[in-house]
């Protein structure tokens, strides 16, 4: 057993862990390889933190796989990613199967070309009685979008008189969004050693703690996961209260 692993408390372990797997261009460049073999090289660090996740009974794991402004990169990059994720998925189903994962996703699905498209959508429906890790993929996820969604669908249900203005608070705007029916993530964690959010759960981050490591995407392991989990673990989550009001 991980040393790491062995100073996680196993009674604070984050619900929802969430990741922003960031680095694989610049681990390629490292590397002196083209970028595609970043993201090619980025699928184990995906089967590390799935694999940990299990480990540690965390219930819920997002990944920000593609975010809507990653369109925006060059066709070739974008159909290798697309390539990629359809390959993976095929590779790993029969191993989430055995472990109980349920695959999930959350974003402009629709989006995507019809391959990966049809890819995840057979993969949800094949999990979906498993009772294990949620496994929730972000793809073309802009959460900006997701909030206006929200908002849009919420205002159309005041216009047709199903709800009152003052029927709108924090826990109606949760259903509306894609993440309806999952917590909010108590960690997030970035790889690469970039501090931003870029777009990701704005809302549903309103209170995790957010953990950064220099480590790019392709080379994270287990034990960065648990280093992760005990770095959350030191935290005190006062959620606006005193240090002496969460001790009691
Ligand atoms: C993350 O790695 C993968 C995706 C965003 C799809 P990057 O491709 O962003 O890697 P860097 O940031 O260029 O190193
Ligand atoms: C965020 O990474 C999106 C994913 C990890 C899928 P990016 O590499 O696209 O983020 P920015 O745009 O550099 O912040
Ligand atoms: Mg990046």
């Amino acid at each position: 057993m991980s040393d790491l692993l062995k100073n996680i408390n196993k009674d604070k372990i984050p619900q929802h862990i969430a990741v922003v797997m960031d680095g694989n261009g610049r681990w390629a460049k490292k590397n002196g390889y083209l970028r595609a073999i970043g993201h090619k090289s980025g699928v184990k660090a995906v089967r590390e933190v799935v694999q940990a996740c299990d480990d540690l009974g965390v219930k819920y794991l997002t990944l920000y796989t593609f975010s809507t402004e990653n369109w925006n990169r060059p066709k070739l990059e974008v159909n290798t990613l697309m390539e990629l994720m359809v390959d993976s998925l095929t590779k790993e189903l029969s191993g989430f199967m055995k472990n109980n994962v349920r695959i999930l996703t959350i974003g402009d699905t629709d989006d995507l070309p019809n391959r990966c498209k049809k890819k995840f959508a057979d993969a949800v429906s094949k999990t979906k009685t498993n009772t294990g890790l949620n496994l929730i993929f972000a793809l073309s996820y802009s959460s900006r979008k997701e909030i206006l969604t929200a908002v849009k669908s919420i205002t159309n249900s005041v216009l047709n008189n199903e709800i009152k203005t003052e029927d709108i608070n924090s826990e109606l705007m949760d259903k509306h969004l894609y993440t309806a029916a999952i917590p909010d993530p108590d960690l997030l964690i970035r790889t690469s050693g970039e501090q931003r959010i870029s777009n990701f759960l704005l809302w549903q981050l309103a209170y995790s703690e957010l953990h950064f490591t220099s480590v790019l995407w392709p080379d994270f392991k287990k034990d960065d996961l648990f280093a992760a989990v005990i770095d959350y673990q030191q935290r005190e989550r006062r959620f606006g209260k005193t240090s002496e009001q969460i001790k009691k």
